[in-house]
């Protein structure tokens, strides 16, 4: 107890000195300026590709009297959960690791009405001369063994500021409202905390993503049949 004293004290000292050290200080502020500086470019980045979806979905209303896009969700890793999974992954610490092998960083989720408006938008988006793409995981034709349906891309999209111009990786996933339904709750129902997973759960959301599959195609059907009946315009 009396050790646990004397060492509070210590790091209470330590402390101090180093609030006091101008040389210490102004390290921890350099520090803090690299790291606001790099995530504001993905942030940045993350408007770059929201504004590109926003535009596909206004043109592609304005043809077809619909929004391909139902919403955009974004979200940008904080910087302790990108020094956890660098950590976790035995990476180098450095910032050139984590532009190098963090690849959702950025990361934009597009929610689409119909499977084929993901599509639609994906090659829509890959055509634009200033999208690079880096990496393609296509889990709607090829779901995961749990039942996962979406669709991933990596792409890398330049973010200008005045003096220099930087391509920022995002992770982009698509998928339609059902795929988006079923991914929220399995989430939450996957990584709930002291709860033992058992097969047979596996296999009941397995059968929910089925279900999920099965209502995004009945609902394409019931699309494509509103189509046919549509009068044609004179
Ligand atoms: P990380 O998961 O980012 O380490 O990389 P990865 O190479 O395994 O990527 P993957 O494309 O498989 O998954 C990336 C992201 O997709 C995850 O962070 C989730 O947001 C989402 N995702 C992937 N699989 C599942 C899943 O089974 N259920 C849910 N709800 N989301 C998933
Ligand atoms: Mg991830």
């Amino acid at each position: 107890m009396k050790d646990e004293t004397a060492i509070n004290e210590r790091v209470e000292q330590l402390f101090k000195e180093f609030m006091f050290d101008e040389q210490a200080t102004e390290w921890v502020r350099d520090r803090t300026k690299t790291v606001e500086r790099m995530l504001s470019r993905y942030q940045c980045a993350i408007y770059e590709i929201e504004t590109k979806f926003n535009v596909l979905n206004t043109e592609f209303s304005l043809d077809h009297d619909r929004n391909p896009i139902n919403s955009i969700h974004s979200r940008l890793k904080t910087f302790d959960s990108i020094v956890e999974k660098i950590q976790r992954r035995g990476l180098p610490q450095t910032f050139e690791s984590i532009e190098e092998n963090l690849h959702d960083i950025a990361g934009v989720r597009v929610v689409c009405t119909f499977p084929e408006d993901i599509y639609h938008l994906r090659n829509a988006l890959l055509k634009q001369d200033d999208i690079y793409l880096i990496e393609e995981k296509d889990y709607v034709k090829n779901p995961k063994p749990n039942g996962y349906r979406s669709l991933h891309l990596i792409v890398k999209v330049p973010v200008f500021l005045a003096a220099e111009k930087h391509l920022m990786k995002v992770e982009i996933q698509m998928r339609t409202i059902a795929m988006n339904f079923w991914a929220s709750l399995e989430h939450q129902i996957r990584y709930k905390k002291d709860i033992e997973f058992t097969e047979e759960m596996a296999n009941e959301l397995k059968e929910c993503a089925e279900l999920s599959a099965t209502l995004d195609k009945r609902m394409d059907t019931l699309r494509k049949a509103t189509i046919e009946r549509t009068a044609p315009s004179i």
